[in-house]
């Protein structure tokens, strides 16, 4: 029996995170934390102890279980600002744009999570796939139905895993089989966020799908969600297709553009997150600097749905809080690595940068500020939450060959992302357990 004040683990390895300080992205080399040969003591799911291996061996008990990863990388666990986990199943549905795939593809496979069997056995499917992609934390759409809900964070919980998630309230132009109205889900949310919100690790957001699927009226009773409860989260679409912004205007032709729709009902803030925001006007990004509000840049998904490049300089620019997504099932890989890569692609389209660094940032501590959770998650910092992955940098033949011109850290980690995948998830822990490992 291990006694509560005792270490429970340790591992020993090559560590990559970034520190805890104030910094904006062009110093962010300067917060890089990189040992060669580094130790991290876990104590009940938390971070013990983390620095030099030659400085922290002698704190290490003598019947402590020492795991030693030589040639790997650990890092960070992966957080996914934006996902739907009812879309699993339909990813890379051929051919269209944003509307006519929520038709034709998101709207009948969503319809399949009233069958609370059905729910938990996908619920379970996806928790896998994020594990297995070295994904700890996401920021989680469920379907319209309260039974989908009641799934993924059952098998979240199993997992110990930190997710925050929510009931989908759309109240008009959909199928009739997937509409709620405003009291319904008013009512349903409540339930849910009293049962699950904050048990464990487990968070709640506010789930208005997007602004062309809710009445005013539901707009109202999601924005009383958000009072009545102020430290949940908010999750909604913002400005992903040109067709979608026109249909809003013409929805809500009172506000003064899409962002204000959220605004006006108490939409905006810390902890809503807007997914996509490829078409802002200049007072919506100053909109969502002034409320703390986040952005989930989505680009795999932003490219296969063919909406629009990410203007990522332009949210430095404007200070807004950027975290990075997969959006399955418009996105079409569940690995953060991929979607590094494919955000890499969108800069490049654009000529705007984006370091290793940077990208490695946006998936673990820049995703934890944009969600307000790094205060317990995002880096190896002592009293943390020990969510982390252990990377193979040479998974592949070709990585492996390439591996033999990598010059430094940076070049390894940009590696990583250009070619790497769920085989280059060595190990997944969650909570300072050892939850995936590698099929080899
Ligand atoms: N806008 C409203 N719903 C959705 C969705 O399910 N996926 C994406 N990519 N955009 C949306
Ligand atoms: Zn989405």
């Amino acid at each position: 029996m291990v006694k509560e004040s005792q270490t429970t683990a340790a591992i020993r390895g090559q560590f990559l995170d970034f520190a805890d300080v104030a910094d904006c992205p062009s110093e962010l080399a300067d917060t890089v934390r990189h040992l060669k040969d580094g130790l991290l003591l876990l104590r009940n799911g938390h971070i013990e102890w983390f620095g030099d291996w030659e400085e922290g061996r002698d704190k290490i008990a003598e019947n402590c279980p020492v795991h030693q990863y030589p040639d790997k990388l650990i890092v960070p666990g992966f957080i996914d600002a934006h996902i739907h986990y009812p879309q699993a199943e339909i990813v890379g549905a051929h051919g269209e744009q944003l509307l006519e795939w929520l038709e034709n593809y998101a709207f009948p496979a969503e319809r399949k999570y009233q069958d609370k069997a059905y729910a938990a056995k996908m619920a379970d499917f996806f928790i896998d796939q994020l594990l297995r992609n070295g994904t700890t934390t996401a920021m989680v759409f469920c379907t319209v139905h309260p039974e989908s809900v009641e799934a993924l964070f059952t098998a979240a919980e199993k997992q110990n895993m930190r997710i925050i998630a929510g009931k989908i309230m759309m109240d008009r132009n959909a199928p009739q089989y997937l509409l709620d109205t405003p009291e319904s889900s008013y009512d349903a949310s409540r339930k849910l966020i009293e049962k699950w919100h904050k048990r464990g690790r487990l968070l709640y957001a506010i789930t208005p799908r997007f602004a062309p699927t809710s009445s005013p009226e539901q707009l109202e009773m999601a924005g009383r969600l958000k009072k009545e409860f102020p430290d949940t989260y908010m999750q909604t679409h913002l400005s992903e297709n040109a067709d979608e912004i026109k249909w809003v205007r013409t929805l809500f032709p009172e506000r003064s553009g899409y962002l204000d729709v959220y605004h006006h009902y108490g939409l905006t803030g810390t902890r809503c997150v807007f997914a996509h925001c490829v078409y802002l006007e200049d007072q919506e990004w100053d909109s969502l600097l002034d409320t703390d509000s986040a952005i989930a840049f989505c680009p795999t998904s932003n490219l296969f749905l063919g909406s629009g490049l990410f203007d990522l300089n332009r949210a430095r620019e404007k200070q807004v809080n950027v975290a990075i997504a997969t959006d399955i099932g418009g996105g079409t890989s569940f690995s953060m690595l991929k979607t590094l890569s494919e955000a890499y692609k969108v800069m490049q389209l654009q000529k705007q940068k984006f370091s290793a660094y940077e990208a490695f940032y946006s998936a673990t501590l820049g995703g934890a500020r944009a969600l307000s959770l790094d205060h317990l998650i995002g880096n190896f910092s002592v009293g943390k939450e020990a969510d982390f992955v252990v990377l193979d940098p040479a998974a592949t033949v070709l990585q492996a060959k390439r591996l033999e011109t990598s010059k430094n850290i940076a070049d390894l980690l940009f590696n990583l992302i250009i070619l790497g995948d769920d085989r280059s998830i060595f190990h997944t822990y969650v909570n300072g357990c050892l939850v995936h490992k590698r099929d080899d």
